[in-house]
């Protein structure tokens, strides 16, 4: 096993009485493809949103890329290295696709943004943008108002805008959630032809779509770790069969 780029060690995120992650180790070695898997409620966002930066641990430790980032705020982490997408889309629906991609890339709000206007991006910026729309599938898109795309291609936005920072590790959050068997197929083909420099770990219900793309899956639940195995074995495994089969998922 490669060098790890994510150790979580006894990680935990209470919500006052609610241990929405109850005391998470884990290990990502670097360049793996990784499925966090569970039923609703398990824990896979918060736990996201702990290594991100979002919410802050209550105990526990996490090591980034040889950084201990416990306790550093978000930008700090994607300084790092760290990017992600949202559950749900977080997009500016009235700037262009390209617009969209430059506040990403230069870290700003859409006010603050028309108060610059619109500078051209510059010789570093562009080839970046570029990249990431054509790693995103989107390219030919950029000059669209946000709202003007589909919800699918709204999701393949989401994934250039957390690539335009060329980040080292990806954390994707259910980005084929809600989306139409083809356009499915297309967030999968995209997430595989992404360079395996780039580490992804990818929180998915549709264990179709997880399995046939990562190397290896950590099923949470109740905000622990259930099972950690690779994907030809998960399906089988009595353990993940009783938290998905036998407990209904709530709405
Ligand atoms: N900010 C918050 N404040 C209070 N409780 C929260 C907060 N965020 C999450 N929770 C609770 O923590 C638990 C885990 O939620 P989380 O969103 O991490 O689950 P999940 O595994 O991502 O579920 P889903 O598959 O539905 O997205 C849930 O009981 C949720 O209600
Ligand atoms: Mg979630």
């Amino acid at each position: 096993m490669s060098e790890p780029i994510l150790t979580l060690t006894d990680a935990v995120v209470a919500f006052d009485a609610l241990r929405a992650v109850d005391g998470v180790s884990l290990t990502v070695p670097r360049g793996q493809r990784r499925a966090i898997i569970g039923p609703n409620g398990a824990g896979k966002t918060t736990l996201f949103n702990a290594i991100a930066g979002m919410v802050p641990p209550s105990s526990g430790r996490i090591m980034f890329d040889g950084h201990d980032i416990t306790k550093l705020p978000p930008h700090r982490r994607a300084q790092l290295g760290i990017s992600r997408t949202f559950q749900i889309t977080n997009l500016f629906p009235t700037l262009s696709v390209q617009d969209n991609m430059v506040l990403a890339l230069r870290g700003l709000s859409p006010r603050k943004f028309s108060l610059f206007g619109r500078p051209d991006t510059d010789s570093v910026e562009a080839p970046r943008i570029a990249a990431a729309l054509g790693a995103a599938r989107i390219a030919k898109r950029a000059d669209v108002t946000v709202k003007e795309l589909s919800y699918g291609e709204q999701r393949q936005l989401e994934i250039a805008l957390s690539l335009v920072t060329t980040p080292t590790m990806l954390l994707l959050d259910e980005p084929a959630a809600g989306l139409s068997p083809s356009e499915r197929s297309m967030v999968a083909e995209i997430i595989r032809s992404l360079d395996r420099d780039i580490t992804v770990v990818l929180i998915e219900h549709d264990m179709d779509l997880a399995l046939g793309l990562v190397d290896f899956v950590t099923c949470m639940f109740e905000g622990r770790i259930l099972v950690e195995e690779a994907p030809e074995g998960i399906r089988r495994n009595h353990k993940v069969q009783e938290v998905y089969l036998g407990k209904p998922r709530h709405a």
